[in-house]
This record gives C-alpha cells, structure tokens and sequence, in this order.
C-alpha cells in the first residue's frame, strides 16, 4: 500500500499502545454474580415460575434492545428514565458502510509520539464516502439535507486533510484537526434507527402483544418475564446499571361497545388478584418486613386527574420558593413527580397540598374502593399512600409498591399499576393492562440480610444442597479408570460429584473435599479396586463404610434420606 510521504509509520506507536497492560473491570453498575449467590437466584425465579404458574400466568421472552421511540412513547419523554437514563445506540444494517465508519472513527491518526502516519488514511474516508453515496443512491438511506451534507463536508475535509499531507513536512495541528472534524461528521451521520437498552418491560409485552395478535387469543393474556434491564442511574447499593427484573401483565382487549362503568368490579378484582399474587410469591420466598403500599392516581380526564394536577400545580406555584431545584423544575414538567420528593424541607410543604384522593372522578373513585374491598377479600394487608404517584406515564388508577426490609433507601422490591390504553397507544386496538415489576437484586439483598448464612454457601448446605455431594478420591493407575466410571454414574444419577484431574495423597484430597463442602469422599486405591470394595467417608462425622460400586447409588441415596429425616 502507498505509504504517505515524510510520514514515519504510526503503526508501530498503535502497537505499543495495544502492548500497554490493561485490567478490564466489569462496567460501572454492572455486576458479576457467582455461585453459591446464584444459587439463591436460580430459586428465587424457580420460585416465581411455580407461584405464578398457579395463576395462570405464562412466560414471554423478549429482545433485549428495542427502538427507543416505543420508551420513549410509553413511559414518557420527560421522565427520568427516557430523559437521562437509557442505554441507546444506532442500528442500520449496512455492514460494509458501518465497517468503513468504524476504521474512520477508530484510527488515531496523530499519535501520542512526537511523529505520525499511517497508510493513505484517504482511503479510509474514500470507501466509506463511495458507500455512503452508494446507499443514498439505491435508496437504502434516506436523501435528507443532512446525510447530503455530510457527504460534502467530508469530501471537502479530505481533500484539506490529502493537501495537507502532501506537503514535505505535515502540520500536526492541521492533520489532528481535521481528522478529528473527519472523524465528528462520519460519527454523526444519521444511518438508521435509534434503538436501546430496554430500561423496563411493560412496554415490550405491549408491543409484542400487538405484534404478535395477542388479541386474538383468549382474553385475558396472562405473561410473566425475566431478565435484565438496563438504566443509567447512579449506582449504589440496591441500585444498578444493569439490574435484573421479575415482571407480570395481564392484557385484556376491550370489547367495543361495552359500557365501561359495568367493569370496573372486574378490573378492580384483576387489580387485587395481581397483587395478591406478588405478595403470595414473596411470602413462599420468605421475605421480611413487607409492606404493600396502594394508591389511584385516577385517569387521564378534566374532571379527574387533570383537573387535580392543575389544582396542584397552582398550590406548587404558592409555595416555588420554598421548593427545591428539582420541584421546581417539576411543577412545570411533571407535577405529580413533586410527591415523590424525599428531601427534608419539603415534606411539610408536601403533606399540605391536595390529595388526589379528593379529585378523583365518580368511576375511579368507585374503582379504587372496589379494590380495596377485593384485598381485604384475598387478606392482603395494604397501607394506603395519596403520594404514590410513581416514576412513569403510562399509568391509570391502581398504583401500588412494596418495600422490604433490609434495603436502606432503596427499598422499594416491586412497582406495578393499571395501564389501560398503554397498548393503543403504542399502536394496538383498546385494551386493559395491569401489572408490576419486582427488583429482583432488591429481593435478593434483602434475603442475604435476613439471613446472613446466605452469602457463605451455608444457605446451600441447610436447603439440602450442597455445592459437592461426592468427591472421589483416587490413587494409582487402576484407580483412575474406576474413579471416571463411579464419577459418570453418580453424575448420571444426579449427584454433585467432584474429580480430580490428577491423584492425590489422601490426606489432601480429605481436605480439598472438606473444602469444597462436600457431604461425602469416595475413597479408591489400589486395593479398592482390587477388592471391589470400595471406602465411602461421611465427611460432616468422620465415619466409614464399605460398599460395592454397584450398590454406590443406592447406598448414598439412602444415606442421604435418613440424614435428611434426622434433621
Ligand atoms: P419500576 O418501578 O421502574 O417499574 O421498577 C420496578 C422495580 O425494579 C423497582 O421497584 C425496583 O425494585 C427495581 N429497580 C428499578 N430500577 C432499578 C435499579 N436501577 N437497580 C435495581 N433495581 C431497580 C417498572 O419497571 C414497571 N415496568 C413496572 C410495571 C409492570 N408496571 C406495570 N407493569
């Protein structure tokens, strides 16, 4: 390749950067999560799985990036969520176009060394100039004013940049800078969509329910999810940048025609349904210092929340001064979220405002205390909170939170309210939507508090399971053959088993199995093998048997169910 004249070779200065020790961290509010922790996970989920199976609730999988605009739409656009906290990138699917980008973007023309260069650097910018121009051509990107002038700007950047290295002796600043405004412009130029972390999930069951014709199915639709979400919070204890939630919905299309004041007893007992269904869960996960908080922030109308919300905003206009930066700021973008404040100087100002509770219109009202009857039915014990307002647009009467113990500030482990008309308008024909989300990092947390054993493994050896069942210990060449062969049948019949890849002395194979937490040492050597009768060591009282290999199985089944009843 044509090498730029008066130009030493950058490359040798990239490759002495790439040499430099690097230690990769996990990313700021990014976690990695090991056993025996994990363990505790697993169950929790399992425990979900179970719970809400019993109600009739079946598990959605979903992407986890979406386009941004159906956040964007659900959960609001002056919300802290969608206006400072998503993950998003652009997505296009020109692969030959986004690799030419990419070497403009990643090539550090002007090294950190007092000399640079590089291979015609050009041509970089050319390919990528050729296949921009080729997409716009055939259509593939749109012609708008700006992709037109970037296609300029660059092309006018280079010719600077190529005149620039020509000359005899190259003027760094000169090359930095236009590199870098070459760099800018390829950067910037608009190729495809706008898509995201998912920050939530309510949103892609919504979505999913429209696409995939959910309506069509028998109504309700009941799902539950899994998995990660992703918000650029600042991270402390309870609260991550990528956290991991357990969510359900139920989504019911509404039949046309129907007289709305004649459901609202059947909403409300959804309502309490799902709700005695999240505490049903945390009470079989055994979760401490529960406590369910409910609201009804009414529905979207003049003579219910709005008309409340104006009311609001002119008592916040007679008390601004008093009110922080963000209250403030809020009684123009967001009223509602001024209740959610926790500082310390507004809180009397706060308890003074008015209650939605006494704006709310006749069918909500009706609404809010069918649902509160319907709890006391079901025995589930509710504190009611007139500031439950919650950090998201979609939602319509029932509001509700649980906190649990153990958490400091973050203690909130599940979200959920009634989002009817979220589907429509993401696109979908009039339906019903109620549900919630549980932190599951939160719930975790607060049961490792509870009970501290957790963290050690310990949790692992009371639940009856430990992380090593069996481990077997072998000396010499015809032990080795007959270890691998007790090893695979244990593990076929479900055991822990631990091998080690090469002998050991006894004594410190007794003690890595001590280690491990193993409940059992199988004990082969020479003679073992020989005899046929083979060493089993109850490790937690020292005592020893014989037994066959044959009888290996049984023998450990059996002991393991008599120590189980003993306990
Ligand atoms: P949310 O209140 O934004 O609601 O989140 C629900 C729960 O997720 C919170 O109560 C908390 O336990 C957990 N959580 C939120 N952010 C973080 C974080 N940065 N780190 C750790 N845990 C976190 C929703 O997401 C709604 N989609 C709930 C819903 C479902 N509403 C109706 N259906």
């Amino acid at each position: 390749m044509e090498q730029i004249p008066g130009l030493s070779s950058l490359a040798s200065a990239y490759q002495g950067h790439m040499a430099e020790k690097r230690k990769f961290q996990a990313i700021k509010g990014t976690r990695d999560l090991l056993p025996p922790e994990t363990e505790l996970w697993n169950r929790v989920e399992q425990t979900a799985r179970e719970v809400f199976g019993t109600f009739g609730f079946g598990e959605i999988r979903l992407p986890i990036i979406e386009n941004i605009d159906l956040f964007a739409r659900s959960i609001g656009s002056e919300t802290d969520i969608v206006g400072k906290e998503m993950f998003s990138f652009e997505e296009y699917g020109f692969t030959a176009l986004d690799t030419f980008r990419r070497n403009i973007i990643t090539l550090n023309l002007v090294g950190p060394e007092p000399r640079f260069g590089f291979f015609n650097p050009q041509l970089h910018v050319d390919r990528f100039l050729e296949a921009l121009s080729f997409s716009v051509q055939k259509g593939e990107i749109a012609k708008t004013p700006e992709v037109l002038s970037a296609l300029e700007n660059v092309t006018e950047l280079r010719d600077h940049l190529t005149a620039e290295l020509q000359k005899e002796k190259p003027d760094r600043e000169e090359v930095r800078v236009y590199w870098s405004a070459i760099q800018q412009r390829a950067k910037n130029v608009h190729l495809g969509d706008q898509i995201c972390l998912r920050p939530e999930a309510t949103a892609s069951v919504c979505r999913a329910y429209i696409q995939q014709n959910m309506q069509a199915l028998a109504q309700p639709v009941k799902l539950y999810y899994m998995g990660p979400m992703f918000r650029r919070e600042r991270p402390q204890k309870g609260r991550y940048r990528q956290f991991y939630q357990i969510g359900a919905e139920v989504l019911e299309a509404i039949t046309p025609n129907t007289d709305a004041t004649k459901t609202i007893g059947k909403d409300a007992a959804v309502d309490a349904e799902v709700i005695e269904m999240v505490m049903a869960y945390f009470a079989r996960l055994g979760l401490e210092g529960v406590q369910l908080d409910i609201n009804s922030i009414g529905h979207s109308a003049p003579d219910c929340r709005r008309g409340y919300v104006e009311k609001l905003k002119a008592a916040l206009e007679k008390v601004k001064d008093k009110l922080g930066a963000d209250s403030q700021r809020r009684i123009e973008t967001n009223p509602l979220r001024v209740l959610d404040s926790k500082l310390e100087s507004e809180q009397e100002i706060i308890a003074g405002l008015p209650r939605i509770g006494d704006h709310l219109c006749a069918d909500c009202a009706k609404h809010y205390a069918e649902v509160k009857r319907q709890l006391e039915l079901r025995g589930v014990a509710y504190r009611e909170n007139w500031r439950l307002v919650r950090g998201l647009d979609y939602y319509m009467r029932t509001t509700f939170e649980i906190t649990a113990r153990g958490l400091g500030s973050q203690n909130a482990v599940c979200g959920g309210g009634r989002y009817d008309g979220l589907v429509e308008l993401l696109g979908g024909a009039p339906t019903k939507g109620i549900g919630f989300a549980i932190g599951e990092d939160r719930v975790i947390l607060s049961l490792q508090e509870a009970r501290k054993e957790v963290a050690s493994g310990e949790w692992l050896v009371a639940s009856g399971k430990s992380a090593c069942d069996v481990y077997v210990a072998w000396m010499g060449k015809t032990a080795e053959a007959t270890a691998i062969r007790a090893a695979r049948d244990l593990r076929a019949a479900g055991f822990r088993v631990e091998l080690p890849p090469v002998e050991q002395k006894f004594g410190k194979a007794l003690g890595q199995a001590d280690k491990l937490g193993a409940r059992y040492a199988l004990i082969l050597g020479e003679d073992e093998v020989a005899s046929g009768e083979w060493t089993v060591k109850t490790l937690a009282d020292g005592t020893q048997g014989k037994v066959r290999g044959e009888g290996l199985v049984a023998y450990l089944r059996r002991n393991l169910s008599e120590r189980e009843v003993k306990q």
